[in-house]
């Protein structure tokens, strides 16, 4: 299944109880979040929210404001249209392991993967909804301006209004590779933001050539629409694997673009709202402070500005929006999907990987666990090297390496694998890698030490002179015995 437009989604969300309505104003300056923050917090992460009366300076808004939309693992896996994320896993398992079919079954599945993938190439059409209503801010006088979206601030310290689930269309200068990432846009006034896109990130690469040939950077903001768009433009896809493509896969359905009005990029037609504009090489202002995923604010720093050129939109478009801030939030379950959709790929790197988790405590990057199947020594060095030189697995802070018996999902018991199974010493190993340009701890920005632990039994030849103890567990036939009974015998 895939989505027509935002307000399909909601339509969606609200047929499976898992959207509120708020009919009356609500204020665009701090109150949408903080409602919102409240029911992130909730047990499975509460309900998507749909504020349809925000109001900018007490004014409402023409714009409904969506929250909470792909914040529990429920809507996070309708937002994809599946029933769970690990179904997207699969197809994307079988494909990797693809052999030629021995059986007529298997040649049947192979073909129906194969139609899966031709839905990857997006179509070019002439007209798109997201361009009903089009206005251009770089030509004749317009009243309509950023400041007529209903952008939100959303921690009292925030250096002003940000545009929180963006997701930022660019190409590379030298191939015409498309990116997109999910970068936050902070709004400077009506026709100016920063531009967050950090420094490991794609798009700062491809500023960086259009900086180097002293050319303008074309960049395009799409908001709604479909949410598989922004679930692929904050999902850690290679650079140059191009998001549309994925789109078009996970949603098994081709993904539609048309051209930009002011800038030559292409956007999804069925977006809500598209904002056009360009980055000039050279030209940063200080960005933030923004109470961030880290749960602490992160400190102004320059950034590279947006200029806008154009504002289209659909006649009824929903603006889209997230709270970043102390976990859990949404960010978490659409952090948590992309773990489980791209696990097969791990698994791929890494064949004795049994299972990953980025446990909402450690902020995506901060902590992560890895169960493995260990067959010789040090393997789980092996591992812990191999993630940090892998994508953005480069930024994991700590990461701590169980057996395969421990589950990774229950965060107590890799906490208890940690505490019994290591010698701190012998089982540690603190490395220098690029860090998370959002995380506050380190002495320099960007530049950080890193830590794992084997937690593992250890095995001859690593160094362990005693015999390493057994795990205490009940015979299984008595488990069975006692599995029989709800309750306990009589
Ligand atoms: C809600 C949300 C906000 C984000 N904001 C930023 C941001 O401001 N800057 C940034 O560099 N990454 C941000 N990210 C992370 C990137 O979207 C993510 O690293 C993505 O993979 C980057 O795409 P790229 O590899 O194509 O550059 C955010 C992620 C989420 C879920």
């Amino acid at each position: 299944m895939s989505y027509s437009s935002l307000a399909h989604f909601v339509k969606t969300l609200e047929e499976a109880g898992e959207l509120i309505r708020i009919t009356l104003p609500v204020a665009t300056e701090l109150q949408i979040t903080e409602l919102a923050n409240r029911e992130m917090k909730k047990p499975e992460g509460g309900k998507a929210l749909l504020f349809e009366k925000p109001t900018i300076h007490g004014v409402i808004s023409k714009f409904p404001v969506l929250i909470n939309a792909m914040g529990s693992r429920r809507r996070m896996a309708m937002a994809l249209g599946l029933h769970s994320v690990e179904e997207l896993s699969s197809q994307l398992e079988f494909l990797m392991k693809a052999k030629p079919p021995k059986t007529f079954r298997d040649g049947l599945t192979l073909l129906r993967q194969g139609i899966d993938l031709v839905h990857a190439r997006p179509r070019y059409v002439k007209r798109g909804p997201c361009q009903e209503v089009v206005y251009r801010l770089d030509q004749a006088q317009s009243d309509f301006s950023l400041s007529s979206l209903p952008i939100l601030k959303c921690w009292p310290h925030d250096g002003g209004r940000f545009v929180t689930l963006p997701t930022v269309y660019t190409k590379d200068p030298d191939t015409g590779d498309r990116n997109i990432g999910m970068y936050r846009m902070q709004v400077y006034d009506g026709s100016t933001t920063g531009m967050h896109w950090q420094v490991h990130k794609v798009a700062a690469r491809h500023g960086k050539r259009y900086y180097e040939r002293g050319e303008p950077m074309p960049v395009a903001v799409a908001l709604g629409g479909d949410p598989v768009f922004p679930f692929s433009a904050m999902a850690p896809l290679p650079d140059g694997i191009d998001e549309i493509l994925f789109a078009g896969f996970a949603r098994k359905r081709s993904v539609e673009l048309v051209k930009c009005i002011s800038v030559p990029l292409e956007v999804p037609a069925e977006s809500d709202i598209v904002i056009e504009g360009f980055v000039y090489p050279g030209e940063t202002r200080p960005e933030g402070p923004f109470g961030d995923h880290t749960g602490f604010y992160t400190p102004v720093d320059d950034y590279p500005v947006f200029h806008v050129t154009a504002i289209t939109h659909r006649r009824e478009a929903i603006y889209p929006a997230t709270i970043v801030g102390v976990p859990p939030m949404e960010d978490f379950y659409m952090g948590e999907a992309s773990v489980r959709i791209f696990l097969p790929i791990f698994k791929m790197n890494f064949p004795e990987i049994v299972d990953m988790a980025l446990p909402a405590e450690g902020v995506f990057h901060n902590l992560v666990f890895v169960s493995i199947r260990k067959q010789y020594p040090w393997q789980a060095f092996k591992v812990m090297h191999g993630l940090w030189g892998m994508g953005q697995m480069m930024f994991s802070k700590y990461i701590i390496v169980v057996d395969e018996d421990c589950n990774v999902q229950n965060t107590s018991e890799v906490i208890f694998r940690l505490c019994s199974n290591t010698d701190p010493q012998r089982d540690s190993i603190v490395t220098k890698n690029p860090s998370d340009s959002l995380d506050h701890a380190p002495t320099i920005a960007n530049l950080g030490s890193h830590m794992g632990f084997d937690a593992t039994k250890k095995l001859p030849g690593e160094g362990y002179t005693r015999g390493w103890p057994d795990l205490v567990k009940m015979d299984p036939a008595v488990e069975a015995w006692a599995d029989q009974f709800v309750g306990y015998p009589g």
